[in-house]
């Protein structure tokens, strides 16, 4: 009997334990956490992140546990819709995303082979990938030329450059002469998008990857609505009846 309850806590504990892990990786970043503001639950912005997440990340990143199939059918897609317009890597309809990247190359190239991003969206969250992605800065003592303040030494590259346009670091000093560090980021030169559009371009991506790492989250609001729509249709049932009885009460 106690050996069960013992049992029991253990596993709560680590249950507890295992489900505050993202919250202290996501503190453990090497700066603040901007709110992303994400509606993974909105279609049309979960579509808009797909697109960008086909034309500029899918060339390193796998999503190895979603299926073209699966994201035609939960984001309203056709067939041809997604072969078209987001499988540019000769897929099969019914195949998972892979990248074309091979792993080994990857380590040769960036030092660090581009890590599976189908549970990005859970392990990392969402004002993590939001902070990250518009957190990039050129520093030329990096391999590749980009730095980032939320991940140091990263050793992926700003891909989203020409979007955003080029930051770099604000180093301050401190008054009694310690070490230089970073105070901010400034835009030197501008992208193709204006702050506002890139904002959103980015909270896009990190819907669709919170998306990517909880599929049945879109199905589950889905079904969500239809459960209140009933309840309500037999609430109203059950007053109609009600009145019915109580009629030749009174
Ligand atoms: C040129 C290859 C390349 C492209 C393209 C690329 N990445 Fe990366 N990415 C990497 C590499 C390499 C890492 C590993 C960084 C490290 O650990 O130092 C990485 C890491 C990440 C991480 C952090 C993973 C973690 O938890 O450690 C995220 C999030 C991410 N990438 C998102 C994206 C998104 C979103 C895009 C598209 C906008 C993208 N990446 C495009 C190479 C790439």
């Amino acid at each position: 009997m106690i050996k069960n309850v013992m049992t029991k806590l253990g596993l709560s504990l680590a249950v507890a334990l295992t489900s505050m892990a993202p919250a202290a990786l996501a503190a453990g970043g090497g700066g603040k956490l901007l709110p992303a503001n994400t509606r993974p639950d909105n279609i049309a912005s979960v579509q808009r992140g797909a697109k960008l997440f086909f034309n500029y990340c899918v060339g390193c990143h796998s999503l190895q546990f979603v299926r073209y199939s699966r994201i035609a059918e939960d984001l309203g897609l056709s067939e041809e819709q997604v072969m078209k317009n987001l499988n540019f890597t000769g897929g099969k309809f019914g195949d998972t995303v892979v990248s074309p990247m091979r792993a080994a190359d990857a380590a040769v190239w960036f030092g660090k082979a581009p890590p599976d991003l189908s549970l990005e969206g859970r392990s990392k969250g969402a004002d993590w990938i939001y902070t990250y992605l518009k957190s990039f800065y050129v520093d030329p003592s990096r391999p590749l030329g980009w730095n980032n303040t939320l991940f140091p030494g990263a050793s992926m590259p700003n891909v989203l450059w020409e979007l955003q346009g080029i930051q770099r670091a604000k180093v301050g000093h401190a008054k009694d002469g310690g070490e230089a560090h970073i105070e901010g980021l400034e835009l030197v030169q501008p992208g193709t998008q204006s702050a506002q559009q890139f904002d959103d371009s980015v909270r896009d991506l990190t819907s669709f990857l919170q998306y990517a790492a909880e599929p049945a989250a879109l199905k589950r609001q889905k079904l969500g609505a239809w459960v209140v729509l009933y309840l309500a249709f037999f609430t109203f049932l059950a007053w109609l009846l009600k009145k019915e009885y109580w009629k030749d009460v009174h």
